[in-house]
């Protein structure tokens, strides 16, 4: 994998629940950037349970980058999630995040350029169309997943913002880095239909399942057999299928130069 951008259209879907199961479920170290301009950090106060103040915010991260610190900067900006993942929290409040529009051109080269260290990247970026929305991370993403749930009125939502994210990618040149991802396969439409009314692929489909969903969205007890739950086990399926589709877009795009 490489660097992963989750956005949603409407709702709450399940951006952060899934950034943080994608994570945490994962083989390999992961950076969760929480670029949400809600503000108001959803991972510190629900995943960590606000036990963790940490010293720095992505405002921060906007100060070092002025100064052309960036790179150096983001190491420090980073609180232990688990042994394999870390994550940059975002902003206190969302008056914060509407000054963060140049931070997020160059933190998306910075965010690549980890790809070398074996890390993987996974951006939460909240709700499309928000002041201070990181729309370059969307732009500069290896994959763009427009998170839904499979009903008739998270589709509805999704349907213009989707269209949207489709003409931007389309004229960018790279149509194939956006995907659906489906947050309840079968609750009640399945991929196909969800890919027709979307016109977008499904890039992964996780299963319905509201306890182990709590584990990652307000840091809940893990239920017994958390390890083989249907949104874990979907989770790590979810794993193979996107790296299948980011590997296979890097060699179509090696095959067009
Ligand atoms: N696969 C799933 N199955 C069932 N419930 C889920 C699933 N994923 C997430 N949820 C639940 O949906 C709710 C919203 O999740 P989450 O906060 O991750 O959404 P979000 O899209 O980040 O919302 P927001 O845009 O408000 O930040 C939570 O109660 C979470 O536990
Ligand atoms: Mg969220």
């Amino acid at each position: 994998m490489a660097l992963i951008v989750i956005t949603s259209a409407s709702g709450s879907p399940g951006v952060t629940a899934t950034t943080l199961g994608l994570a945490l479920t994962s083989t390999r170290p992961t950076l969760v950037v929480e670029a949400d301009p809600t503000g108001g950090s959803a991972i510190l106060a629900g995943y960590l349970r606000g036990g963790t103040t940490p010293p720095d915010s992505l405002i921060d991260l906007a100060v070092a980058n002025r100064h052309g610190a960036l790179a150096e900067a983001l190491p420090r900006m980073t609180v232990p999630v688990s042994e394999k993942v870390s994550f940059v929290p975002g902003t206190r409040s969302h008056t914060q995040a509407r000054s963060l529009g140049a931070l997020w051109e160059s933190l998306a080269t910075v965010l690549r350029g980890l790809e070398r260290t074996g890390q993987d990247v996974i951006v939460d970026a909240g709700r499309l169309g928000l002041l201070g929305s990181p729309e370059p991370l969307i732009r500069a993403a290896d994959l763009c997943l427009l998170a839904t749930r499979s009903d008739l009125v998270s589709l509805s939502a999704a349907r213009s913002w989707g269209e949207s994210l489709r003409d931007d990618f389309e004229r960018l040149g790279g149509a194939a880095s956006l995907g659906v991802l489906m947050i309840g396969e079968g609750h009640p439409y399945r991929a196909r239909e969800v890919r027709s009314v979307l016109q977008i692929p499904v890039a992964a489909s996780l299963a319905w399942d509201p306890e182990t969903a709590r584990v990652f969205s307000r840091g809940a007890k893990a239920p017994k057999r958390f390890d083989t739950s249907p949104l874990v086990r979907s989770l790590r399926a979810a794993h193979d299928r996107l790296e299948a589709t980011v590997e296979s877009n890097r060699a179509e795009l090696e095959r067009a130069v």
